[in-house]
């Protein structure tokens, strides 16, 4: 292993699909902020896993500019470019080779059971499920087996993804010997955050997202249209808190406990209108996104930066990659193969210019 800091490290990342929302913020977000201390981080922008539903060559187009507002949204959110490694992954080829290996220690039907996959073919209205898609998860492990971490923080539907990556470490070292840490996986406390809809998680594609840049009309403007509780006509009725979308985003985003209890409290008994109750909501989540809008506008006008941010990541990463491949390949006794090829043809050539 490289010398350096002995601490724990972290592997996590995003596929470049856009810009990122409370969910992300939510669901792994916050908890990457908040161990940016204690453990040596790296952050993947997953361009290869894009392809397993969007191999287009307009969607390929769109990559490098996703991966910025990517960056930028990690930076916004207080992810320090000057610890944490933010790099490319179609840059580093032996997370591809490492991909490869690691498809032998997996078998087929233990991937078809995992329920994502088949959303995402569903979600991507792919009637036959693609190779690379059913590969999806072991891609994964290569990424977070490169830099040998010892963590994961993601949202809940990652987690099967981190199981397959712990029995691939597992199996890999029981075949080969140690080379991999088997990591643990970290859930946000919101594991899944209900989308402005009310009817399913925030994704991008259901268009039911606020978006960490948005600005501040434009979540007034969301939070006006949130679905709330429909049995609600007038503010007279008693209304249901629970699972109510707009005061499931209250409970997390509203700093002021108290304007939260209150307006559960008279929601309840039906002595405040949702106009009110979505009012606060919108001043709320504008407390929560202005230093995130601030420190995302000062990092987008310094023109080149977070190029340069996952430029550096990537030439860092680069050598991690190498040295991990050169002990896979020795623990394996791949290297060897060349090697013995190699010796004895030199001797040979040798001989033959003698
Ligand atoms: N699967 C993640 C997503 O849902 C992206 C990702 C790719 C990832 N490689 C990773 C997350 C490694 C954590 C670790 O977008």
């Amino acid at each position: 292993m490289s010398e350096g800091t002995s601490k724990k490290r972290i592997l996590t990342g995003d596929r470049p699909t856009g810009r990122l929302h409370l969910g992300h913020y939510v669901g792994s977000l916050r908890n990457r902020v908040r161990l940016q201390d204690e453990y040596e981080c790296f952050f993947i922008i997953a361009d290869l896993h894009t392809l397993t539903t969007r191999n287009a060559k307009e969607d390929i187009e769109e990559i490098a500019d996703n991966a910025r507002e990517m960056v930028l949204d990690y930076l916004a959110c207080g992810i320090d470019p000057d610890r944490t490694r933010i790099y490319l992954q179609s840059a580093i080829p032996e997370v591809s080779e490492l991909n490869l290996i690691f498809e032998m220690l997996v078998s087929v039907p233990r991937l078809q059971r995992i329920p994502s996959l088949k959303e995402m073919a569903r979600n991507a209205h792919l009637n036959e499920m693609p190779f690379g898609l059913l590969g999806y998860p072991v891609l994964q492990s290569a990424d977070i087996l490169m830099p040998r971490a010892h963590l994961v923080p993601v949202g809940k539907d990652n987690e099967a993804h981190v199981e397959i990556t712990r029995e691939i470490a597992r199996r890999f070292n029981h075949l080969y010997g140690d080379v991999f840490p088997v990591p643990d996986v970290l859930i946000g406390e919101v594991p899944t955050l209900v989308g402005t809809d009310g009817a399913s998680k925030m994704s991008k594609s259901l268009n039911n997202t606020i978006l960490l840049s948005d600005d501040a009309k434009t979540v007034e403007k969301k939070v006006r249209g949130m679905y709330t509780d429909p049995k609600r006509v007038r503010a007279d009725i008693p209304g249901t808190v629970e699972g109510n979308p707009v005061f499931i985003y209250h409970d997390i985003f509203n700093s002021n406990k108290a304007e939260v209890e209150d307006l559960a409290q008279r929601y309840r008994n039906g002595s405040v209108g949702d106009v009110e109750v979505k009012e606060k909501l919108a001043i709320a989540l504008n407390a929560f996104l202005d230093p995130i809008r601030e420190r995302r506008e000062t990092y987008a006008s310094d023109s080149g930066y977070v190029d340069q941010v996952l430029y550096e990541g990537t030439l860092h990463i680069r050598n991690e990659a190498r040295e991990t491949i050169m002990a896979v390949r020795k623990a394996m006794g791949l290297s060897g193969i060349w090697n013995k090829i190699s010796r004895k043809a030199e001797k040979r050539r040798k001989k033959q210019t003698e």
